[in-house]
C-alpha cells in the first residue's frame, strides 16, 4: 500500500487557534433543568462543564476566532491561504458551506473553501484531505478548522445527550514543506461503516425528511444517539485506528509522546490509553471543561497541549477520532520547531 510518506511534499503545522463561546454551563446548572446530577455526569462521562454559544452565535463565528488565532500564530495573513476547510456537523446552514462564510469573514478571497462532514471524526478527515491537496500541489498554505455549535441541535429535554455536548472551534494552519524535513504529518488512516448510521444522527432537515411542522413537532431535527452502542464501537475502533496509523508511520505506541483523543467520554479515553499501554500523563484530557465538541475536540485539545508546553520539537503526537457515520480516523504527527 502507498503511504503518504512516499510523496514528495511534507505537511507541517505552523499555527494553532481556538474559539470558544463565553457562556459556561455547569453540571449544577443542568441539574436545575434536567433529571440528572453532577455526580452522574462526572462519573459516567468526566464532564464538569461545557461552553454554550449565544443565541446569535453560529458555528462560523467560533471558527473565525480560531482561524484568526491560527493565522497569527503562523505569521500569515488571510491572503496567504490557498485552501480553507471546515469540518462540522453543525454548519451555519446546509449551503453555502461554513468554510465559505469563514473565508468571506477573513477576506481570504483567493482561497478555495469547503466543508467536510464526518461528524466527530471530521477534523481528522479534513486534516487528511487538506494534507493530500498540499502533497498533490493544489495548495501550499491551508487552514483546517473543526467547529461546532452542538447546543443548537441538542434536545435540552433529553438528558441522555444534553449533558454530553458542548460548543467550540479549533484551527490548524498547515504548510507544505520538503519531505524529510523531519516534521509534520507522518501518516493518516480513515475508516467508516455506514451500516451504523442510525446510532448517531440528526434525522430531519435534509432531503430524506425536509424540515416541516411535523418533523419539528416530532423533534426529528434534534441529535439522536444510542450511547451504549456508540460507546462499545468507540472503545474497539480507537484501538484499531491508532494501531493502523502508527503502523503506517513505522512507529509503535512506545514512540508516542502525546495522545490527543477525541473527547467524548473520559472512560472511553482511559480504556483506549490502557489498551495502548500509555500512562495518562501522555494523554491530553480536557473533556471536564468542554464536554464533547465533536470535530472541534481534537484541535482544541492540541491547542491547549501546545499552550501548556506539552509539545516539543520531535515529539510524536497521536490523534484518534470516532463518531457518527459511523466514522473513525487517526493521524500521527511529528511536532516541529514552528516557523
Ligand atoms: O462523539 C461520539 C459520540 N458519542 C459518544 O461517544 C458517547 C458514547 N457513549 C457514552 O459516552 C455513554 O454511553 C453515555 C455517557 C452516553 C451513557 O453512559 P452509560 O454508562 O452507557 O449509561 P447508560 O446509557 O447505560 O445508562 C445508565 C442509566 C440509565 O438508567 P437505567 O436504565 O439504568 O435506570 C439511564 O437512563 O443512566 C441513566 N442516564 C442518566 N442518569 C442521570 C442516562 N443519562 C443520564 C443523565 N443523568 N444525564
Amino acid at each position: 500500500m502507498t503511504t503518504l510518506r512516499q510523496h514528495p511534499w511534507g505537511v507541517a503545522v505552523r499555527g494553532l487557534g481556538r474559539g470558544l463561546p463565553e457562556r459556561v454551563v455547569t453540571n449544577r446548572d443542568l441539574e436545575a433543568v434536567l433529571d440528572t446530577s453532577d455526580e452522574w455526569i462526572r462519573t459516567r462521562t468526566g464532564i464538569a462543564e461545557r461552553r454554550v454559544a449565544a443565541p446569535e452565535q453560529a458555528t462560523s463565528d467560533l471558527a473565525v476566532i480560531a482561524a484568526k488565532e491560527a493565522l497569527a500564530a503562523a505569521g500569515w495573513t488571510p491572503q496567504d491561504l490557498d485552501l480553507l476547510v471546515v469540518a462540522t456537523a453543525t454548519p451555519d446552514m446546509i449551503f453555502p458551506s461554513t468554510a465559505c462564510v469563514v473565508q468571506a469573514a477573513l477576506g481570504a478571497y483567493q482561497a478555495g473553501a469547503c466543508d467536510i462532514s464526518a461528524a466527530c471524526s471530521g477534523f481528522v478527515y479534513a486534516l487528511s484531505s487538506v494534507a493530500a491537496q498540499i502533497r498533490a500541489g493544489a495548495a501550499r498554505r491551508a487552514l483546517v478548522i473543526g467547529a461546532e455549535t452542538l447546543s443548537k441541535i441538542v434536545n435540552w429535554q433529553d438528558r441522555s445527550t444534553a449533558v454530553l455536548l458542548g460548543d467550540g472551534a479549533g484551527a490548524v494552519a498547515l504548510e507544505r514543506v520538503e519531505d524529510g524535513a523531519g516534521e509534520g504529518l507522518l501518516s493518516v488512516y480513515l475508516g467508516a461503516d455506514g451500516r451504523g448510521g442510525d446510532l448517531l444522527k440528526q434525522p430531519a432537515g435534509g432531503s430524506r425528511l425536509p424540515a416541516s411542522a411535523e418533523t419539528v413537532a416530532q423533534g426529528l431535527h434534534y441529535l439522536q444517539m444510542n450511547g451504549r452502542e456508540v460507546f462499545k464501537f468507540a472503545v474497539q475502533i480507537m484501538g484499531d485506528a491508532a494501531e493502523e496509523a502508527l503502523r503506517r508511520a513505522g512507529l509503535t505506541f512506545a514512540d508516542v509522546d502525546l495522545y490527543v483523543p477525541h473527547q467524548a467520554n473520559v472512560r472511553i479515553i482511559e480504556a483506549s490509553a490502557k489498551r495502548f499501554g500509555l500512562p495518562m500523563e501522555k494523554v491530553w484530557v480536557n473533556i471536564d471543561r468542554y464536554g464533547n465538541t465533536s470535530s472541534a475536540s481534537i484541535p482544541i485539545a492540541l491547542y491547549e497541549a501546545h499552550q501548556a508546553g506539552r509539545l516539543h520539537p520531535g515529539d510524536v503526537v497521536l490523534l484518534v477520532a470516532f463518531g457518527g457515520g459511523l466514522t473513525w480516523g487517526a493521524a500521527v504527527l511529528r511536532w516541529g520547531a514552528g516557523r
